[in-house]
């Protein structure tokens, strides 16, 4: 089985411009903290905050679905100044403002235990970000990344797999298709967006969420980990939903300008796979075959971490 590569209607006859690396470690953008929220509501795990960040002393420049360094201060275990760590960026080009003056993280503080002394460890920049004060100074570098891009088709289908802080670039795309009334692109497409949480104070913008379900063509589901159970009776993870829901995922597929895109843990990449392997299999397609053809031709998108 071929599939179609990217219509003409997503192949933009003029390639839009892609801002990249406007900002480097060596001359990063000094950005300031406007807004710092707690996302993870009362009974919720960890700490996952949403940063609003001033960037007027640029202009920094990106589309939807790039990311941005962030250089924490301070030095490394060597003495040596902390490099950058990437963040996806969890607004419009527009920023949460509307100004193109901002753009927004959604950071989650990373805390395990040392494997060895059990110490509860704190990573470095989450942390860093995750405690900034408003009116905060933050070094940023970027924007980068093309992996996660929202196709410039208004009609396209976009399925959207996100655990955790993989929903940051999605809630940019989710702004530009159903909040945001751009001329140049009214979305008159499909949407459904899957999203693995762990519980459900843990769902993070869930009020934004719930408000597009208002719209006809956007779809919530919810793989809520440790409140609901897959068919094994374990865990209710991603993956499990994508099984379920997998011979209208396929459906969707075969139309040509169906995009999906997975952001978040690493972990749910094979899961995803298995459950198209399972599904094409009856119709005697290879998956590897098929998903490398819809990676060449741009409409598979993944970024995990
Ligand atoms: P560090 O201090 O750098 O600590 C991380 C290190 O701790 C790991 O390298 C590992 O050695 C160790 N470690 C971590 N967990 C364990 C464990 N369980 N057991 C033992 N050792 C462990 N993060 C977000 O919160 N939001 C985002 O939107 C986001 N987007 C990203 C986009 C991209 C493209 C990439 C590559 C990453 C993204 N990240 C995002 C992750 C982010 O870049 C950082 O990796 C994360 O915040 C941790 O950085 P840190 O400085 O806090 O941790
Ligand atoms: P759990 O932690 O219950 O095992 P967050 O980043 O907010 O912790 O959310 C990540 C979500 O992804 C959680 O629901 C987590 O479940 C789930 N998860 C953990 N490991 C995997 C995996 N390998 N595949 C899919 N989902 C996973």
């Amino acid at each position: 089985m071929t599939i179609a590569t990217q219509s003409s209607v997503t192949e933009p006859a003029v390639k839009r411009a892609i801002p990249m690396n406007i900002f480097r470690q060596h001359a990063p953008l000094t950005a300031v903290c406007l807004e710092n929220r707690e996302l993870v509501g009362a009974g919720g795990i960890g700490t996952v905050r949403h940063l609003v960040l001033d960037t007027s002393a640029g202009p920094y420049p990106f589309l939807e679905g790039q990311s941005a360094g962030v250089i924490p201060p301070g030095v490394d275990a060597y003495g040596k100044p902390h490099k950058l760590r990437l963040y996806s960026i969890a607004s419009t080009r527009h920023g949460d403002r509307g100004d193109g003056k901002t753009l927004s993280l959604c950071v989650r503080r990373l805390e395990y235990q040392h494997p060895q002394t059990g110490e509860t460890v704190y990573g470095v920049c989450s942390s860093y970000l995750c405690a900034l004060e408003v009116g905060a100074e933050v070094k940023l570098t970027g924007p980068t990344g093309k992996a996660m891009l929202l196709p410039d088709d208004p009609t396209a289908t976009v399925i959207m797999l996100a655990t955790g802080t993989g929903i940051a670039p999605f809630r940019a795309h989710l702004w530009r298709m159903f909040r945001e009334h751009n001329p140049d692109y009214e979305f008159r497409g499909f949407a459904w967006l899957i999203f693995g949480i762990p519980t459900s104070p843990n769902i993070l913008y869930r009020e934004e969420l719930e408000d597009f379900r208002r719209h006809a063509n956007f779809r919530l589901t919810y793989a809520i980990s440790r409140e609901q159970k897959n068919a094994r009776g374990g865990r209710m993870y991603i993956q499990d939903r994508v099984a379920e829901h997998v011979a209208e995922l396929w459906e969707l597929l075969q139309r040509d300008n169906t995009h999906v895109f997975i952001c978040g843990l690493r972990g749910m990449e094979d899961g995803i796979d298995a459950a198209f392997a399972g599904h094409a299999a009856q119709f005697g397609v290879s998956w590897a075959e098929y998903r490398e053809q819809l990676e060449k031709a741009h409409r598979w998108h993944v970024e995990t971490y």
